[in-house]
């Protein structure tokens, strides 16, 4: 028995976004135009393979070239792309069949350049509209049936099925509307007279004629063609060329001649006076062109920029006495003159910056731009010689700022590094930035003693509390680093604490007395000084101290023979024949005291 297997159908809208992983690490994403602010587009942490890692710590920036305003942005807390700004596709892209804009994706540390391209589509956006509200035609009522008369189409800034689909004109008994290419590729209308018109019986009529597009929903745009019923009408005007080139540089001044567009009307009087002016025109090329109606001539009226724009497309339309006209399209290239300075951005500066990091950290990540295109934008970037630091360029126009060298606050604790950006045109543009960098401390200094060992001297018997000498030591380090705080070393002086005999005051360094000294029970000592920083870990340094006490004479001379003890006579026997002279005794005495 046969089974018949139905899959149910799938209906519905799908939106897809694609990725792709290259090995330079270009994202693409698809986005539709006007998204609201906050809008996920991906999740590019995924999406880079950098689930594990915090992006956020990596401080993730997207960022368009030569453009300062944000379009899409990384959350850093759910690491997705989000709708930052509004993206207009007819404003980046214009009539162009596919719009990609494409962004930097930048993440620090260490510096990573993603590419991302941004296709935008399409919405239906945009109206189509008429270049005028109404069109004038005067039309002779011997015109035979079949006869054409050019009307202008209508313009949707929109693309594809979004664009100008139909054209409907409002029913009557005597035209139909056409649409027609031209050569040069560009389309028009023509309003074809399908039965003759009699002046005697209508001498004019209003025909509403409306452009609709192909959006979802549906947007359409009108206008009045009014036709006015004459006598005999002739030939329409002819341009020499179908469409016409000019090329000019971007700083053409004003008044500078373009172009002389030019048409022949084989008629006579005011049917072969040839009018021109402008046909469908964007506001920008209004502002910089003008025509004289006259001559054809086309003068720059504005100012010119390339980098705002680098062709412009004008029509022109030839027009008789009677109103009967063709079109020619002029092609307008602006050739890049170097007119800008490439610009130096800092992106990213660690400030200060320790005194111990070690050669080739990186510090800063420098981006240039320049805003003319080819030689003129090349750039080359340096900074001053004479500072540790130097520029590696890294991924495109970014340049790390890297350290060449030890640094040491203690010698110098500021760097002004001048960055010079100089493009290669001819005469080369260069503009320069300076960056203040400040080195931080590290307790990378001992305290110092000024001298290698101190000697005090006091007279015995001082009294407790008096200053015997001042130790003093430098600490070049910053703030608490640098504070520099004393101390005695635990000791002994004849089986006493050194605390017992002297003092160190810790802010001052002045050494004090704590007792009285006596020079009969010792001459000198030795203790040791510290002197330690407030640095976390402390650094010291210790110094020697040496006190010698001098005498004063406070003891009385004490004879020690003839012994002073027991009797105060003492019998010396002298013989009889001594001569006068002769010694007889001797009387010993001391003295403690010195000298
Ligand atoms: C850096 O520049 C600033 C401002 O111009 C100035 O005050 C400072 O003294 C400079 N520092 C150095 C180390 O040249
Ligand atoms: C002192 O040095 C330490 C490192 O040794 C540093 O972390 C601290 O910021 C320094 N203090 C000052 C005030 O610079
Ligand atoms: C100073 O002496 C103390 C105690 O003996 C010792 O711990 C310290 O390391 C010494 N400092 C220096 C710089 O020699």
């Amino acid at each position: 028995m046969a089974r018949e297997i139905r899959f149910p159908g799938i209906y519905g809208l799908l939106f897809v976004l694609f990725v792709e992983h290259c090995t330079q690490g270009e994202l693409t994403y698809s986005v539709q135009e006007e998204l609201k602010h906050g809008s996920i587009i991906a999740n590019v942490a995924r999406d880079l393979g950098l689930e594990s890692q915090g992006i956020d710590v990596r401080k993730a920036r997207v960022e368009m070239e030569g453009s300062e305003k944000e379009y899409i942005r990384v959350d850093p807390r759910t690491r997705d792309l989000l709708i930052a700004g509004r993206i207009d596709r007819e404003e980046h892209c214009g009539q162009k069949p596919t719009c990609v804009l494409k962004f930097d994706l930048l993440l620090e540390n260490p510096l990573e350049l993603h590419r991302l391209s941004l296709q935008v589509e399409d919405i239906n956006d945009n109206s189509p509209v008429f270049q005028k509200d109404t069109v004038k035609l005067e039309i002779s009522e011997s015109a035979d049936k079949g006869a054409r008369y050019r009307i202008n189409a209508a313009h949707d800034a929109d693309i594809g099925q979004n664009a100008i689909q139909s054209y409907t004109l409002e029913q009557n008994p005597h035209f139909v509307f056409n649409i027609q290419t031209t050569s040069a590729g560009s389309k028009y209308g023509e309003l074809v007279l399908n039965k003759e018109l009699d002046r005697e019986e209508q001498q004019e009529l209003k025909l509403l004629l409306t452009a609709v597009d192909g959006g979802s929903p549906k947007r359409s745009g009108t206008v009045l063609i009014h036709v006015t019923v004459l006598d005999a009408n002739d030939n329409a005007p002819v341009f020499t060329e179908a469409v016409y080139t000019a090329s000019l540089p971007e700083n053409a001044s004003l008044n500078t001649p373009v172009i002389i567009v030019s048409a022949k009307d084989v008629d006579e009087g005011v049917n072969g006076k040839v009018t021109y002016e402008f046909g469908r025109l964007s506001d920008k090329s209004r502002k910089i062109f003008s025509l004289n109606e006259k001559t054809g001539e086309v003068i720059v009226a504005g100012q010119l920029d390339y980098e705002e724009g680098s062709k412009y497309e004008l029509m022109i339309e030839a027009k008789d006495g009677y109103g009967l006209s063709s079109e020619a399209k002029v092609i307008i290239d602006i050739t890049d003159v170097n007119d800008n300075a490439p610009l130096i951005y800092v992106k990213s500066l660690s400030n200060p910056i320790p005194e111990n990091v070690s050669p080739g950290t990186e510090v800063g990540i420098i981006n240039v731009q320049d805003r003319d295109s080819e030689n003129n934008r090349q750039v080359r970037c340096s900074i001053q010689e004479n500072v540790p630091f130097k520029l590696v360029p890294s991924i495109k126009n970014y340049y790390s700022l890297v350290t060449t060298g030890q640094l040491d606050r203690e010698l110098v604790s500021d760097y002004n590094i001048t960055i010079i950006a100089t493009d290669e045109g001819s005469p080369p543009l260069s503009s320069s930035k300076t960056i203040q960098l400040s080195v931080a401390d590290i307790n990378d200094n001992p305290p110092v003693f000024e001298e290698q060992s101190y000697s005090a001297y006091v007279s015995e018997n001082n009294k407790p509390g008096s200053s015997l000498c001042t130790v003093s030591a430098r600490d070049p380090d910053w703030r608490q680093n640098g504070t520099v705080i004393y101390s005695l070393l635990p000791g002994e002086v004849n089986g006493a604490s050194v605390s017992s005999y002297l003092s160190v005051n810790g802010d001052t360094g002045v050494i004090h007395a704590v007792r009285s000294f006596d020079y009969e029970q010792f001459r000198s000592f030795k203790v040791q000084v510290m002197a330690r920083d407030n640095g976390s870990p402390p650094l010291s340094s210790n110094v020697t101290v040496s006190v010698f006490i001098s005498d004063v004479n406070d003891n009385s001379p004490q004879i020690l023979y003839p012994a002073p003890e027991g009797s105060s006579f003492m019998t010396e026997l002298v013989p009889k024949a001594a001569h006068g002279g002769s010694l007889v005794s001797k009387v010993i005495a001391v003295d403690s005291d010195s000298g």
